[in-house]
């Protein structure tokens, strides 16, 4: 298995990369807590850098570092100098002088771990940038899609593979303008062979879809349901939108919410995710989130698998080999 240096962005990595993150995920947890894992990060120091909120990803980093034996040191944007108008910058050199393995970065604007790598030139690890990407994310849905679709072709007892996905019809739906899940998973199930097809309103798509791999759109969610394997809800992003992109939460739920009735059009063995945090009512409704075929609590749990395996790749001995 060969690792990169940074995880900056799903775009930027080789398919062997890929690979080697997935395949070294199903490893962890298929061994569970191993002792040897449990020293991979031996003495080494990540920086959980958050100035965006965030439940999942923040607690799954600091549970990864955990399980594989190194520490965490943690940053509250209220609590720092960056609340004073320090630049961020001046706070991150700052903070690496306390003596910084890696850090695990997310930020509001689009493209900062880049900047944080040349600032630092340590590894990065991006946690989200922005509207740009959320490659943990992406990755860690491929492994819980990959192990659904393995049960569900009748697979069951084999090794999970990638190889699974090709083929597959994933439907992304719902506020892609703003989701850098959606940009990063969009990248990688190309990769990996899957049929994409994202959908929502026709004002919360990108404009420009030239930027992505081969994809298709579908704005009305009835005609292409009874087909996907899975369907990938997105969040409705207000803390990113101005106004106006829809007339009414009641509208955007009848047009493109996932709904108790909407569920009778998947298949039995088609897949429900939603990276969380959820709108109830909103873009999935509750009977939705909580079918048996909704996986969301698996995407929380395959976090931490994931990430372990991103730590341990990129700053574990073996790392940083191109
Ligand atoms: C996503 C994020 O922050 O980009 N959430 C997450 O990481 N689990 C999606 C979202 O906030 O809607």
């Amino acid at each position: 298995m060969t690792f990169p240096e940074n995880l900056l962005a799903i775009r930027t990595i080789s398919d062997d990369h890929i690979l080697s993150f997935l395949n070294q995920s199903f490893q962890f947890k298929a061994k569970g807590a191993d002792p040897a894992v449990g020293s991979i990060l031996k003495g080494k120091t990540v920086l959980q850098f958050f100035t965006e909120n965030s439940t999942r990803t923040k607690m799954s980093f600091e549970a990864a570092v955990r399980k594989l034996g190194g520490s965490s040191i943690g940053f509250a944007q209220q609590q720092s100098s960056l609340a004073k108008g320090e630049t961020l910058k001046d706070t991150v050199q700052t903070i690496f002088q306390y003596g910084v393995d890696a850090v695990v970065v997310r930020n509001h604007s689009s493209g900062s771990p880049e900047l944080f790598h040349k600032w630092l030139g340590v590894p990065i690890i991006n946690a989200g940038d922005g509207q740009h990407e959320h490659p943990t994310q992406a990755l860690l849905d491929a492994m819980t899609l990959i192990e659904h679709f393995t049960v569900h072709d009748k697979q069951r007892g084999k090794a999970p593979d990638p190889k699974i996905l090709k083929g597959k019809l994933i439907y992304i739906l719902g506020d892609v303008l703003h989701s850098r899940v959606a940009r990063s998973n969009i990248h990688l199930l190309a990769r990996l062979g899957a049929d994409v097809v994202i959908g929502g309103p026709p004002t919360l798509l990108p404009k420009d879809l030239s930027l992505f791999p081969k994809i298709t759109t579908e704005f009305q969610p009835d005609r292409v349901l009874r087909d996907v394997d899975a369907v990938m809800m997105l969040r409705v992003q207000y803390e990113r939108q101005g106004a106006g992109y829809f007339p009414s939460k009641e509208e955007y739920r009848h047009f493109w919410g996932l709904t108790k009735d909407r569920i009778g059009l998947l298949k039995p063995e088609a897949a429900i995710l939603h990276p969380g945090p959820i709108n109830r009512g909103l873009e999935i409704d509750p009977e939705a989130a909580e079918c048996p075929q909704s996986l969301i609590l698996k995407q929380v749990e395959n976090g931490v698998w994931m990430r372990m395996s991103v730590l341990a790749g990129i700053l574990g001995s073996g790392g940083g080999k191109k």
